[in-house]
């Protein structure tokens, strides 16, 4: 079972990357193979949006715009689950996040009900804010809308400040080590 963890901060060593990091050890402990990828080394632009505001996204779900986008959605077809941490920025998602969400919903959630590349499987959505704490809900609330566009399951939603950074990411550990779970639970089912 392959589960994978995103992160969308320029920092490698931050709030982000902690709760990265706290996420895989739980998947592993729970059982599962983790990847990572982040989208910061990554080159994803902006949604352009074509035409008169759709283009390839809606008529056959994959973005025209080429650059990094293409080979990370076609990973997603191959995991079971996914975290996905950003920073918060403006009370909102950080513009990495926002990039790669905006492209992956315009292709995923014009897909009919079930045909969705995440559809029903698990995602752990965490918002890490590292400055005034301000911000995350909202955050969370656009990750959780998203979550839903794509027809993917909200396992949990995390906030995460400077003062609740250490009980989180024990909480983040559970959730991986839980998330795997599912999964290898329900691949044994089908065996
Ligand atoms: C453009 C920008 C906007 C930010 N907006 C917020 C915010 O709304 N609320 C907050 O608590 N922190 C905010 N911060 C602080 C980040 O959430 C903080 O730096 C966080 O730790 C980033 O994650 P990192 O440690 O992985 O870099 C902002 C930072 C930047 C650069």
């Amino acid at each position: 079972m392959n589960l994978l963890v995103i992160t969308a901060s320029p920092n490698k060593d931050g709030l982000t990357a902690a709760c990265a990091k706290a996420a895989c050890a739980g998947i592993l402990r729970g059982g599962a193979k983790v990847t990572q990828a982040h989208l910061n080394d990554l080159s994803i632009g902006m949604c352009q949006a074509c035409n008169d505001g759709w283009g390839t996204c809606l008529s056959e779900h994959r973005c025209r715009v080429e650059d990094d986008f293409q080979a990370l959605h076609e990973r997603l077809v191959g995991v079971d689950g996914l975290v996905l941490v950003t920073p918060v920025y403006w009370g909102d998602l950080s513009e990495s996040a926002k990039a790669f969400t905006d492209r992956l919903r315009r292709c995923d959630a014009t897909r009919d009900r079930g045909q969705s590349i995440l559809f029903d499987k698990p995602v752990i959505a965490v918002a890490a804010a590292g400055g005034s704490g301000n911000g995350m809900i909202s955050c969370l609330l656009n990750m959780e809308r998203w979550i839903q566009q794509i027809q993917a399951r909200a396992f949990d939603l995390i906030p995460v400040n400077r003062w609740s950074r250490a009980y989180k990411l024990a909480a983040l550990r559970a959730g991986g080590k839980a998330m795997a779970e599912e999964v290898c639970r329900k691949e044994k089912r089908k065996d």
